[in-house]
């Protein structure tokens, strides 16, 4: 490293004991300020509580108090016009804050650091940043609720081919399906809900790790900030990022839900299916194929899940084997952190665009219920009920009769009485009418089961105890 590759370093703020400046190496990989510009507003709050609190507490003076807040407000006009010069060399967003301050207020903005470190006004900026997140994502997760539960209504009596492994299952409602993600969705919310309960505790006033000597007031500061309580310990609290995994862990699930809805959205709208038509506002081009028509919307939120649980491997492998208690290493929390927030909302906006703008295809559904043989189970239960067969014998009888129709080309409820007979000969005419899929799903009355009435039953219940 030659001379000429030092940059003078931020020794105004931190390089009392430094002769040299760092290396230009050093400045890079040290400097965060590229990404953690994201944290301003939540770093000019925080610093005003303080401030307001070193007022109060009479460890400044109220003029100093003063003219930091005014100073604050300022910067965050600077920053918000793009007229704030970011630099490197000042490594981080709180001290590019904290030199501009100085710029504006000289003396007073060097007494803005006193009780405080970095430590834990880094993790109560990024703290109040994912519970914002978390308010945002919470809202967004909402509204996709609302498009499937006005589709689900829309649909509680269409019937369409329900699935297991990929085959045709049983016949199941639109409604029904639709509203399997509605409570795969509302548990989504509820995680994001218990995640925010657990972190909105202020780490504000732990100082570097030990606390302070300064008779600082954090139940003032944690109330100034819509924190429940101060932490409890000063050295989890400036070391603990348990909620920003928590965040991403809840962030990874919800894109992995999305991703599933995502992938039916693929099938469906693929020519094979033709359950959907997706509208023209989340439908691509193909540059060279005139005819086509692309879900690329969806296949995108289906791949959302690598970067966001990405996201989640990343912060916890930060974390693995941190001794007590901050660590540089935490620095890097903070890019999975965004990204993954950012690309969750995104998901969830694209989802629900999509849902709410498409349109299901009755005929095409029905068509494919043609094939399968969906209503077996039906039949096997009609033997049970009727014949009081045991359930195991039915299901083989049925078996049979499946192969017959298979074997004749036909569907279930075109074979004849008498083919059905020359396999089981109890079975009386009464039989077919079990066999079509409007009776199968009306006849799934049990609880959360697929009828209409359980369905509309179901979008009642959600519509009231919205999360
Ligand atoms: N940029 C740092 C971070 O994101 C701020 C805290 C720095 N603390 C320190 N002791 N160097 O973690």
């Amino acid at each position: 490293m030659t001379k000429s590759e030092n940059t003078k370093n931020s020794s105004s703020i931190w390089g009392g004991r430094f002769e040299g400046g760092v290396s230009s190496v050093m400045e890079r990989i040290n400097a965060s300020i590229a990404f953690d510009r994201e944290l301003y507003r939540q770093d000019i709050m925080g610093s005003k509580a303080h401030a307001d609190m070193l007022v109060k507490t009479g460890i400044i003076s109220r003029a100093d108090g003063e003219a930091i807040t005014a100073g604050l407000t300022r910067i965050e006009g600077e920053i918000e016009s793009g007229a704030f010069a970011f630099s490197a060399a000042l490594e981080d967003i709180h001290m590019n804050i904290e030199t501009r301050l100085a710029e504006l207020t000289g003396d007073a903005a060097k007494r803005l650091h006193t009780a405080r470190s970095r430590n834990d006004q880094v993790a109560t900026d990024l703290r109040l940043w994912v519970r914002d997140a978390i308010d945002r994502i919470s809202a967004d997760i909402d509204a996709l609720i609302s498009s499937l539960l006005d589709q689900a209504e829309r649909h509680a009596d269409t019937v369409m081919p329900g699935y297991t492994h990929l085959q045709t299952a049983q016949p199941v409602t639109v409604g029904h399906h639709l509203m399997a993600y509605v409570e795969m969705l509302r548990r989504d919310h509820g995680r994001f809900a218990d995640a925010r309960l657990r972190m909105n505790e202020s780490p504000l006033g732990a100082a570097a790790l030990a606390g302070t000597s300064f008779p600082i007031d954090r139940q003032m500061t944690a109330k100034a900030l819509g924190f429940d309580r101060p932490m409890r310990n000063s050295m989890d609290a400036v070391s603990d990022r348990d909620f920003a995994a928590e965040f991403l862990f809840a962030a990874s699930l919800t894109a992995v839900h999305l991703s599933r809805l995502a992938e039916e959205l693929v099938l469906w709208s693929s020519d094979r299916f033709g359950f959907i038509t997706l509208s023209d506002e989340f439908s691509t081009g193909s540059s060279i194929m005139p005819q086509k028509r692309n879900p690329d919307a969806a296949e995108l939120v289906r791949a959302k899940p690598g970067r966001i649980t990405g996201a989640l491997i990343t912060l916890l492998t930060i974390l693995k084997g941190l001794p007590m208690t901050y660590g540089k290493d935490l620095q890097e929390d903070k890019e999975p952190v965004f990204d993954a927030a950012e690309h969750l909302m995104i998901a969830l906006a694209a989802t629900t665009g999509m849902m709410r703008d498409l349109t299901f295809q009755p005929e095409a559904m029905g068509d494919a219920l043609k094939h399968g043989f969906a209503t077996a189970t039906d039949l096997a239960d009609w033997m049970v009920r009727v014949l009081n067969l045991p359930f195991r014998k039915a299901h083989h009888a049925t078996g049979a009769i499946v192969a017959l129709a298979e074997q004749k080309g036909l569907r279930l409820d075109e074979l004849s009485l008498e083919d059905m007979q020359s396999v089981l000969p109890e079975i009386t005419a009464d039989a077919l009418s079990v066999l079509t899929v409007d009776h199968s799903v009306a006849s799934r009355m049990s609880e959360g089961g697929t009828a209409p009435a359980q369905v509309r039953t179901a979008i009642a219940k959600a519509r009231q105890d919205r999360p």
